[in-house]
């Protein structure tokens, strides 16, 4: 035979991006040998909660043995909490397992995965590994279109990818805009609601995607660890949806998906409310304060809904993003999501961000100064 392994790889997964991640922070230090802050992942910058990490520490000792590969004390938690069944709930490895799962459940070759332009790449990673395909719908001021995304729908639509909050644009839609939506979605297609930054969006109730739910059981949410919670290293997420969905999910993840660790921390952190409220005040706080700061000096953030900042500065969006990594800030160009012409910055500590907001003007009084000097 003469077929190589290379041959064997199907055409839909050859053509897939690769995700970009944030450039870690160590190799930028070492690379530039500078000091830097990484505000390029919307990271959780106060850290994980005490409790969590105290959890954390106690299973430590218990890792030579697997995890409870069916989570249950956490599901049991999380049942109670969100107010489903223990049937209801997939614990993933982040919601990023999640949003792959669901796509390899419902989707394949013939059906198609409906997602929108500008938003989180992964969602059309996961409808185009599945072989199915990738329909994408434009926004509109850097939000969902929500009604033409139901236009969009047709007979071969298996699954439709909403975040709201939207990453990376930082937008949200209310409750009225999702349940007029979801009056336009059939039941035979799936919603899969990406909610990972929720808990930052002060102008959307957090309790209404289950409420939602209660009514049409064409929805999976999705929440994660990895924001407000502050375990982003830990990787553990989880979903609600219909038993029938979970239990086929629960048949293709890997038998131990979540470690014991990061089930303790994440039960440890759902307990420390008080850690919650600090992480979404201090947010609320520094992100008007960047916020203002990059708009005083003549930028125009769009008014965010997260712990980060979608900036569309023009053509130049890449070279800004290279020169403030070069003054040790390590930001997001947005190239690799589909707009090249915009940056992403996530909100730091209020350390962090005076040090992204005195880089970025060092840069734009440099551009402005060589512009003129260029027109003159
Ligand atoms: C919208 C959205 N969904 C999911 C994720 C992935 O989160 P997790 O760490 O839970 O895999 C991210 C991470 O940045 C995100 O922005």
């Amino acid at each position: 035979m003469t077929r190589t392994i290379e041959e064997l790889i199907p055409d839909y997964i050859r053509g897939l991006p690769f995700y970009v991640p944030g450039k870690p922070i160590e190799e930028v230090e070492r690379e530039l040998k500078i000091h830097a802050v990484k505000l390029a992942s919307n990271e959780n910058p106060l850290g994980p909660s005490p409790k969590a990490m105290e959890a954390a520490r106690a299973v430590l000792g218990d890792s030579n043995r697997y995890p409870d590969g069916g989570t249950h004390a956490l599901r049991h938690k999380l049942a109670v909490l969100r107010g489903v069944t223990p049937e209801e709930i997939f614990v993933g490895l982040g919601s990023s397992e999640i949003i792959d799962l669901a796509s390899r459940v419902l989707l394949r070759a013939g059906l198609q995965g409906l997602t929108s332009v500008g938003s989180y790449a992964p969602f059309s990673v996961a409808i185009r590994a599945s072989g199915a395909e990738l329909v994408l719908v434009p926004q509109r001021n850097f939000t969902f279109d929500l009604k033409a995304m139901v236009k969009a729908i047709t007979p071969k639509t298996a699954i439709v990818y909403l975040a709201n909050p939207n990453n990376p644009t930082g937008t949200a839609f209310d409750a009225k805009q999702f349940d007029e939506f979801l009056g336009g979605v059939p039941d035979g297609v799936l919603v899969v609601l990406d909610e990972a930054y929720i808990h930052y969006a002060l102008s959307v109730d957090l309790r209404h995607s289950e409420a939602a739910y209660h009514k049409r059981k064409n929805l999976l949410i999705l929440r994660t660890f990895s924001k407000v919670y502050g375990l982003a290293g830990l990787r553990i997420g989880y979903a609600i949806g219909q038993p029938e969905l979970v239990t086929a999910m629960n048949k293709l993840k890997t038998p131990f998906n979540t470690s014991g660790v990061a089930q303790a921390a994440a039960l440890a952190a759902l307990d420390d409310q008080e850690h919650v409220t600090r992480c979404i005040e201090t947010n609320a706080t520094e992100r008007s304060r960047l916020s203002a700061g990059l708009t005083k000096l003549g930028l125009r953030p769009v008014p965010s809904e997260t712990n980060f900042l979608f900036i569309p500065v023009g053509p130049e969006a890449k070279e800004i993003s290279d020169e403030l990594l070069h003054k040790g800030v390590i930001v997001r160009p947005l190239g690799w999501m589909g707009l090249p012409e915009a940056i992403r910055i996530s909100v730091g500590t209020a350390e962090e961000n005076d040090k992204c907001l005195l880089a970025m003007s060092q840069i734009l009084t440099k551009r402005a100064g060589k512009s003129e000097f260029a027109t003159r």
